[in-house]
């Protein structure tokens, strides 16, 4: 995900990366000569070495915290990748310093910087599709072999939920509001190892239902879908067929008729999307499309859905939203 950022923040005319940090010293000899920046071994030597507004943490999860209080401690932006933080606990921790520096911090929950996703919450918001009453995501492929293999170690990646689903989980706040209560069930590792794959029963408190399935489990490749259908219509997506979203709507007395619209493809990449945009709120002191509440928010839903995993029960949201475990 660094080369990721790295190549995002070199398409950004505004923006000069001036270094890398990486405990991998070969790793960063080759990005670095191929990027053409300087490479650190750690941060305090960077923030010591180079004159920066932003650091943007890509780094496995469970570092997010000491990484992002360092950063702003010295006064610097943060942009942290999703998740915020493995805790309640964490993440509040580095909104407090955030608050404290009086620095601005972006978590790197993308999907609202993909014009796929975008568009599905206009024409909900527009109520083009009605009342919304389900939805359906799908999010995954195959298992991603990070450094020393932390994906993993549920105590630096927090599981598949916490990892990956959401992304999805915060994309559905975006759209729909709080989440109320949450049921889920996991493959926990009994046939495919740390390949994982959940399910997951999200109910909101404006009322929709929502079905949300990921997987660490597929022999190769990545994908994600979603279905949102409403009194109206509905909208289906799925990355693997390559095309636009579907729009089937139904309209005046011809109840069952359909209405297919196209939507154009992705022109930018939603990471410099997402890059360029935190450089805009910096500069302006806007307020982000994502706040780091909305990184904490999707961080106790997908926490929410460990326990329900873990317990085999229900979980009820309020309470938790309000506690820091
Ligand atoms: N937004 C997205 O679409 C998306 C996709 C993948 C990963 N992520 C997130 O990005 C983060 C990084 O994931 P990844 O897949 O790139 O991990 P990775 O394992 O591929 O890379 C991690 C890098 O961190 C380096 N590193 C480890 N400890 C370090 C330390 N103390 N100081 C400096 N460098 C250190 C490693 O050498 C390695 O190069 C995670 O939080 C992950 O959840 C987000």
């Amino acid at each position: 995900m660094g080369f990721v950022h790295a190549q995002a923040w070199q398409a950004i005319p505004e923006a000069q990366l001036v270094g890398l940090v990486d405990t991998d010293p070969n790793l960063l000899k080759t990005l670095g000569e191929s990027i053409g920046v300087s490479g650190f071994p750690n941060l305090d030597t960077a923030l010591r070495e180079v004159d920066v507004d932003i650091i943007d943490i890509c780094l496995p999860t469970h570092l997010h915290r000491e990484a992002a209080e360092a950063a702003l401690a010295a006064g610097k932006h943060v942009i942290c990748e999703k998740p915020l933080a493995l805790s309640l606990k964490d993440a509040r921790a580095i909104i407090d310093a955030a608050a404290a520096a009086k620095k601005q911090i972006l978590v790197g929950h993308v999907l609202r910087f993909f014009r796929v996703y975008q568009k599905a919450r206009q024409l909900v918001l527009d109520h083009t599709l009605g009342q919304i009453g389900t939805i359906k995501t799908f999010r995954g492929g195959s298992y991603p072999k990070g450094w020393h293999d932390w994906y993993g170690d549920p105590a630096k990646s927090g599981t598949l939920a916490t990892d990956l689903l959401i992304h999805d989980f915060d994309f559905l706040m975006w759209c729909f509001g709080p989440v109320e209560r949450v049921y889920a069930k996991s493959l926990a590792g009994h046939i495919t190892g740390a390949a994982d794959h959940v399910l997951a029963s999200l109910r909101f408190k404006s009322g929709p239902i929502a079905h949300v399935e990921g997987t660490w489990a597929y022999p190769k490749g990545f994908s994600y879908a979603f279905e949102i259908a409403g009194a109206d219509g509905l909208i289906h997506f799925d990355s693997a067929d390559k095309g636009p979203i579907h729009t089937l709507l139904r309209s005046g007395s011809e109840r069952n008729a359909s209405v297919e619209v196209p939507e154009s493809p992705v022109e930018i990449s939603p990471y410099q999307a997402e890059l360029a945009h935190f450089l805009e709120v910096i500069t302006h002191d806007a307020l982000p499309v994502v706040t780091a509440e909305d990184g904490y928010n999707a961080l106790a839903v997908s926490l929410a859905v460990r326990d329900s995993i873990q317990s085999g029960e229900p979980v009820l949201l309020p309470g938790r939203t309000g506690g820091e475990s």
